[in-house]
């Protein structure tokens, strides 16, 4: 469903302080986990991530963080404004293997809570470490406590959980436990440890980027990344390992709307 439609809101969960999500009427098709969408307030358009696919109710969500203009005024809107939406774009997250490790740092848990419902609704077993950097900004506690799949939550002042970074649980699980696969979403210095450790435990792993974009279908060129000029809205936003491991800017630097790098 790649057509732009204008919906209505649904319902809107205030997950914490500062991240809400929005929820949609959607007939669910071929949408996948860790692909995006471009939400337009009639004013400006953003990508957002799927944080939510249930193809039971009938429902898609996005997760917002307020961290501007846009996000405020999405989260200045209540249930039943409009709002314009197209998409799904993108490479989305693959499910294999029957035993996954997910790690989140942030609002990147956005698409890891829409990818380990889909993987649990396969059967297939997730640990998911949710990492944030303190207990009240822990996101989808109570939704995925409802699900089969195992959270290990983690915070940066120890509030709730482990103490410590996600990256440090999740040395300490993969010493412990064997998984067919990692999949990642956060902040990138934190996917870039994930990688080391991946590579490390010799574990195929994927990786959601985010980027600058502006037109979300692959035409502007603005998402490109250093040096293999791949197009985070149409070949990722989810890379591979391997892939990673040729995209020289991975971890180190984005680009802003002028294309000035700006370093993580
Ligand atoms: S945002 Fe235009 S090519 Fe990716």
């Amino acid at each position: 469903m790649n057509v732009p439609q204008v919906v209505k809101i649904k319902d809107i969960i205030e997950e914490t302080p500062t991240v809400k999500t929005l929820i949609f009427d959607w007939e669910v098709t071929d949408e996948v986990p860790g692909q995006f969408m471009m939400l337009w307030n009639f004013h400006d358009e953003k990508p957002m991530s799927l944080s939510l696919i249930d193809p039971v109710k009938g429902e898609i969500g996005f997760t917002i963080r307020k961290v501007g203009k846009f996000t405020q005024a999405l989260h200045d809107m209540e249930v039943g404004n409009q709002i314009g939406l197209r998409g799904p774009y993108g490479r989305g997250f693959e499910i294999s293997g029957s035993h996954i490790l997910a790690v989140g740092g942030g609002v990147g848990m956005a698409p890891l809570a829409a990818f380990a419902e889909e993987a649990s609704r396969k059967d297939v077993a997730v640990d998911l470490i949710s990492a944030a950097a303190t207990e009240k900004e822990l996101l989808f506690m109570n939704r995925l406590n409802k699900t089969k799949i195992n959270i290990w939550a983690c915070t940066d002042d120890g509030t709730c959980g482990f103490c410590g970074f996600g990256t440090e649980l999740a040395q300490k699980v993969l010493e412990n436990v064997s998984y067919d696969m990692i999949v990642t979403c956060g902040p990138e210095i934190m996917m870039k440890k994930i990688a080391d450790l991946a590579d490390y435990h010799k574990i195929p792993a994927q990786f959601s980027l985010e980027r600058y974009m502006k037109c979300g279908v692959g035409i502007c060129g603005q998402c490109c990344v250093d040096n293999v000029g791949w197009r985070i809205c149409k070949e990722g936003p989810v890379f591979w390992d391997d892939e990673v491991k040729l995209i020289t800017e991975f971890g180190k630097y984005h680009r802003d709307a002028a294309g000035r790098k700006e370093l993580f």
